[in-house]
């Protein structure tokens, strides 16, 4: 699938490959590690998310930049299993690779996920979690419409302590009332 700047690829195991030299980056999973990922761990990551293709039938897609070989990152639906007490539920998220930050990537990589969500799911809301501090993309949440609903401590795993998230969200009603014009993806 193709948005007016990107590609949208679904996550398959060629995505490794793609995704380790973005996902090698500190800033890329700053939030919630505080560090780049292991060729392993992109590897375990992409295992996670071709499972979650073939159960769910969507997932993350990997992005790339219309015309481009290179991979700038992630963006799409997946369930947010690390915080079961917002389930069930659907999440958008979104990581792009630093050198192509700033030029609203994000939000239309999210606003066609959205669409996805909507109108092709059929689902209800559609929620965000980042973390409270993370202002880029609590940022990036509110220009695709979703509004904040409470916060909530996710708690620590093997790899980081607990992480303090806002959970944002935007309901179907929400979605078909946007205001169209500057947020259509295409
Ligand atoms: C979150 C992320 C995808 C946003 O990327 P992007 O599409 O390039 O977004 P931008 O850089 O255009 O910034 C989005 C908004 O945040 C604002 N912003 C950027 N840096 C900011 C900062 N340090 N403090 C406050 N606001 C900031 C921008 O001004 C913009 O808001 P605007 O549209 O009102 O101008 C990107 O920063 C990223 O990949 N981060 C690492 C991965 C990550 O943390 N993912 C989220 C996990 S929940």
């Amino acid at each position: 699938m193709a948005t007016r700047r990107l590609e949208l690829h679904p996550i398959d195991q060629g995505s490794a490959a793609l995704l380790a030299p973005v996902f090698a980056k500190e800033e890329v999973w700053r939030y919630p590690y505080g560090r780049a990922f292991t060729p392993a761990e992109t590897e375990a990551f992409v295992a996670g998310q071709v499972e979650h293709w073939e159960t769910l039938g969507f997932g993350l897609w990997t992005v790339l930049e219309l015309g481009s070989p290179v991979a700038v990152g992630y963006v799409g639906l997946s369930v947010p299993t690390f915080l079961p007490e917002v389930l069930p539920a659907v999440e958008v998220g979104w990581r792009l690779d630093p050198q192509v930050w700033g030029r609203g990537y994000a939000t239309e990589g999210a606003l066609a996920a959205l669409q996805g969500g909507f109108d092709v799911l059929g689902l209800d809301r559609v929620i965000s979690l980042p973390q409270t501090d993370n202002l880029p993309s609590v940022r990036v949440a509110e220009r695709i419409g979703m509004r904040c609903d409470r916060t909530l401590v996710a708690p620590a795993t093997p790899k980081r302590g607990p992480v303090e998230v806002a959970v944002m969200a935007i309901s179907r009603g929400e979605w078909t009332r946007r205001p169209e014009s500057g947020r259509s993806a295409f």
